[in-house]
């Protein structure tokens, strides 16, 4: 087995090797993405849509985000466990963006945690540093701001825009994130955050300069339905071969070949005799 991954080697990173995170949001997605010595799984809140079927991640609650978070722990993946805090539970109160952390740490088995948000943010990060927890940023297309937004949009297209970001991503990094998210942002300006700050950039939709990559689990993979992004490439087509190997079961099933002998359980002779009486 390879060697835990940590917050301090992500860090050391910049520069190095290009790091890979994959979400996973239970054990055997855990496992799996694991054994392909991904460095970080995050437990996205993406999981509101990928595996509880809603439109959007506002659905995602602290409790949902412990749940699968305890799941993912449960492998015991070498590779980093980053946890997303969800909608609503970071932009009450210091106090609560602490105890709701802590509550992923804990109870979720988290060794991290990741927040959407720029300068914004910046009371909430230094409280989680301050508590010992490390955390993650996410810049650009944050997808919990889909209605401000009004939709999912590539942001900082336009030079001020673009400014806004660049300064966001500095006080992230000054304000001590070890790691941070670029999402839906032109190539250029994801080249300038990663050439400007001193931590690793992990880019989705931000282009080829980052210095990591991240993906969801099931557009990877070919699990999940509908349009998927232009930044998406599908290694694999999972769905489809778990629909032929399905329907294959039912075929058997209704042929008559499964279960076959071998399949099945049986009695000594003498009891089957009596039995069959
Ligand atoms: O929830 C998620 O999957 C994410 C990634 C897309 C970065 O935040
Ligand atoms: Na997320």
């Amino acid at each position: 087995m390879r060697d835990k991954v940590t917050v301090p080697a992500i860090k050391a990173r910049k520069h190095q090797s290009k790091i890979t995170m994959v979400t996973a949001y239970d054990a055997p997605m855990a496992r799996i993405v694991d054994q392909a010595g991904i460095d970080m799984i995050l437990v996205g809140d993406s999981l509101a849509t990928t595996v509880l079927g809603h439109a959007n991640t506002l659905a995602a609650t602290v409790e949902t985000m412990i749940y699968h978070s305890a799941a993912v722990a449960q492998a015991q993946p070498s590779a980093l466990i980053v946890t997303d805090m969800p909608w609503l539970s970071y932009h009450i109160s210091t106090e609560e963006t602490i105890r709701n952390a802590g509550r992923l740490i804990r109870e979720g088995k988290a060794e991290a945690v990741k927040l959407e948000g720029g300068r914004k943010r910046i009371p909430m990060i230094e409280a989680l540093l301050a508590a010992e927890i490390p955390v993650v940023g996410h810049l650009g297309l944050t997808p919990q701001s889909v209605h401000a937004m009004g939709g999912y949009k590539v942001q900082g297209k336009e030079l001020e825009a673009a400014h806004e970001l660049l300064a966001d991503a500095r006080a992230l990094a000054q304000a001590g994130v070890f790691a941070l998210v670029l999402e839906g942002i032109p190539d250029i300006l994801a080249k300038r955050i990663s050439e400007e700050i001193a931590i690793p950039t992990i880019g989705i939709g931000a282009g080829p300069y980052c210095d990591g990559q991240v993906l969801v689990f099931h557009d990877v993979l070919g699990l999940s339905s509908g349009h998927l992004p232009k930044f998406v490439r599908q290694y694999a087509q999972l769905a489809e071969i778990a629909t032929q190997a399905l329907q294959q079961y039912k075929t058997d099933v209704q042929g008559g070949t499964f279960p076959s002998d071998q399949e099945t359980y049986h009695t000594h002779a003498d009891v089957a005799r009596v039995l069959q009486e």
